[in-house]
């Protein structure tokens, strides 16, 4: 079979070690913000590209109805090991692209796109359908929550330039090649800014819920969620209402 250097392929062969290289459970931001955007439990959440399933026993304990999406074999496999291993009741993982689920319209009171997934998506007309087939699945009022990486971050702009040099890409763009086991995989990512990713969601009707910096939501057991953090912050979460 040929070897597949892609993002999936890139994935798959990160899957066994990706918990320990990116942590294996919920990040206190996220929980920050499940908190105060997710519809109350058991409400039904998607997990789009839900990797090895760091978020389904946080989510499964507070008692939501989860379904995970992942396409790479070996995180799907990693994912279903922790879904066994944990007991995770009302959780379901499914080894799919987000785009051919065929999941039912309007099944999820809340979509979770975390982990940069969108900003790994090379071709702007798949990031559209990616966030149409997010608004599709969701109820009306239900809740996207997003994250990307943050163009504004000093370091990532000095990445785009150099990209663009080196491949001829729009600003935001960056292809960077990454060496694992002496093989070099391909990896792409788009970085936003925030007023880019609020009007490509506002356009298909979805209503900007608020913009965070990721890590620096909680300061001194306060929330802070002023400009200045997410300009500064590498990443960003954005959380949406899907249109009624
Ligand atoms: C960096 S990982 C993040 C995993 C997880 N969401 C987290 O935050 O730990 C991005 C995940 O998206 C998955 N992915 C890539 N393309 C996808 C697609 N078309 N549909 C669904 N998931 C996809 C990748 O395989 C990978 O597991």
């Amino acid at each position: 079979m040929k070897e597949d250097r892609t993002y999936i392929g890139l994935m798959d062969v990160l899957a066994a070690n990706f918990d320990v290289m990116y942590g294996s459970g919920i990040r206190g931001h996220e929980m920050t913000l499940f908190e105060m955007h997710l519809p109350k439990p058991p409400a039904r959440v998607l997990d789009v590209g839900c990797g090895t399933g760091r978020l389904l026993p946080w989510l499964s304990h507070m008692g939501y109805s989860v379904v995970g999406l992942e396409p790479s074999m070996e995180m799907d496999k990693m994912c279903k090991r922790r879904i066994k291993d944990d007991s995770l009741e009302s959780v379901y993982s499914e080894k799919t692209e987000f785009l051919n689920s065929q999941l039912e319209s309007e099944s999820f009171d809340a979509v979770l796109m975390l982990g940069n997934l969108l900003g790994s998506i090379e071709s702007r007309g798949i990031t559209q359908n990616f966030l149409r087939e997010a608004k599709r699945l969701l109820v009306p009022d239900g809740v996207f929550l997003v994250d990307a990486s943050n163009i504004m971050y000093c370091g990532s702009i000095l990445k785009c330039y150099q990209s663009m040099a080196r491949h001829h890409m729009r600003f935001g763009d960056t292809v960077e090649t990454v060496a694992v086991k002496g093989r070099d995989y391909r990896f792409f990512n788009h970085f936003f800014n925030v007023w880019d990713l609020s009007r490509r969601l506002s356009g298909m009707g979805f209503e900007v819920r608020g913009v965070y910096g990721a890590d620096s939501i909680y300061k001194n057991g306060k929330l802070v969620c002023g400009a200045r953090k997410y300009f500064m912050n590498p990443f960003f979460i954005a959380a949406f209402n899907s249109p009624y």
